[in-house]
């Protein structure tokens, strides 16, 4: 139980820490709208801390609410993005003691904690408000990466050296597959509960398309060829002028390079794209004579291990993610080459697909047989059936607490300030049965 109430604190403390480099800076900069698509910086802080308060204390421990009156203001279903800098928001310094107060007091309950509950069997509770926090610590570093101005973000590059590979795609036989999860104590209700689905042989990419690749699909025309893209897709690509991924601009001289936190650095070839919405992920695939993922497949090609016959929690295995397997935590501020993580390696040999860049998939969100809303409906079931695409992996924003094989992100289609990329598949002609030959 102590080894439980440890780790709990460690990834709260983690999730804090990151909070506050996010939240370093001026009072005007956190408090300003740096994009419509975006919280103001010191609404997501008290939004966190709220959040914090509701579960950890009035739910789980049973307290008293410290701030009820605050609680509409950081509901993110009464108030849209681009309106909640008109209202009376706490300060960044009031949102900082508050977060503080919240945390001093969770800890503090967290001593008596037994544990034993619905909602805190196996820390449950505890970890969602860890992922809560690191949702919204990635969300943040979305905002950092619309505002402009000089850099306040620092990190090492990320790895830079591609191991080389035998295949560039990876045949997936036919397969009788676990999807999602029943006993992962950290399995959001979305990702459970675990079923077999029939899986049909398909190709995947052995790693996220590159921008090498991309600026292919471009020089070819692929912006200005409707045959490409999908209806919708098309009328999304006119309206809003796309003729790159976000933030690049073409120089001069003809290169690319694109803004990073701040940052103008050349478009690296060897890089997953990032900052693609749907319809661009979609038009790409088209192009290349190919096809989105669905969900279970890139499920398959990351979790399964057709050996022992089981789906495991990362593509490398059981065992937490470390810095030779992904490109997670924000230890980079973006991708790394593809080939960087070859212990990363899933057992059908599908590489990257934890870490780096978020994958769009040609799924719909939709809830698995068997669903049931825990704790609270507005995590995921009012999402469901809306036009939302899922995006899996996670991205080199993703904090470790908050990516796993079965986690299922999603925006729409047209959302490309997220750290979003993807990878191809394809279907595999008919081949005859060995026996029929
Ligand atoms: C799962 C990333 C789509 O940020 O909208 C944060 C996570 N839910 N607070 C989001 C979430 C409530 C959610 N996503
Ligand atoms: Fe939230």
């Amino acid at each position: 139980m102590s080894a439980l109430r440890a780790q709990v604190m460690r990834d709260l403390a983690r999730a804090r820490v990151r909070t506050a480099a996010l939240t370093d800076l001026d009072d005007a900069e956190l408090t300003a709208q740096h994009s419509p698509l975006m919280s103001p910086l010191v609404w997501d802080l008290a939004h966190i801390a709220n959040q914090e308060e509701r579960w950890l204390l009035r739910e789980a421990a049973g307290l008293e609410a410290e701030r009820p009156d605050i609680d509409d203001l950081y509901d993110a279903f009464r108030h849209p993005r681009a309106t909640r800098n008109g209202l009376p928001l706490l300060d960044p310094a009031q949102a900082r003691r508050y977060a503080d107060d919240v945390r001093a007091r969770v800890t503090e309950s967290l001593e008596k904690c037994e544990f034993d509950t619905d909602l805190t069997r196996d820390g449950f509770v505890y970890s969602m408000i860890a992922q809560h926090e690191q949702q919204h610590d990635e969300t943040m570093l979305a905002t950092h990466q619309l505002r402009s101005g000089p850099p306040v973000l620092f990190a090492p590059e990320a790895p830079r050296t591609g191991h080389p590979v035998e295949a560039d795609e990876i045949t997936v036989p036919a397969c009788e597959v676990e999807i999602g999860t029943s006993i992962d104590p950290a399995a959001l209700d979305n990702e459970r509960p675990a079923h077999r689905v029939h899986v049909p042989a398909f190709r995947i990419d052995t790693f996220p398309v590159t921008n090498g690749r991309y600026l292919e699909f471009m020089a070819d025309g692929g912006y200005d060829r409707p045959e490409l893209w999908s209806e919708t897709g098309w009328e999304h690509r006119l309206r809003a002028g796309l003729e790159a991924p976000q933030f690049w601009t073409r120089q001069h001289d003809g290169t690319w390079w694109r803004r990073r936190f701040g940052v103008m650095v050349p478009v690296h070839p060897d890089e997953p794209v990032v900052h693609v919405c749907f319809h661009e992920a979609d038009a790409y695939a088209r192009w290349a004579g190919k096809r989105l993922p669905t969900e279970v497949e890139w499920e398959t090609a990351a979790r399964w291990n057709p050996v022992e016959q089981r789906s495991t929690r990362y593509p490398w295995g059981d065992v937490d993610p470390g810095p030779e397997h992904a490109n997670l935590g924000q230890r980079h501020l973006g991708p790394a080459v593809v080939g960087a993580y070859p212990a990363g390696a899933s057992p059908l040999g599908v590489q990257q697909l934890i870490g780096d860049v978020w994958e769009w998939t040609s799924s719909g969100f939709e809830p698995y047989p068997g669903f049931v809303a825990f704790p609270y409906r507005e995590y995921s079931e009012v999402f469901f059936g809306g036009d939302y695409r899922v995006l899996r992996g996670g991205s080199f924003g993703t904090d470790a607490v908050a990516c796993r094989g079965t986690f299922r992100n999603w925006d729409h289609p047209i959302r490309r300030q997220i750290f979003s990329g993807f990878r191809c598949a394809r279907d595999i002609p008919d081949t005859p049965d060995v026996a029929d030959v």
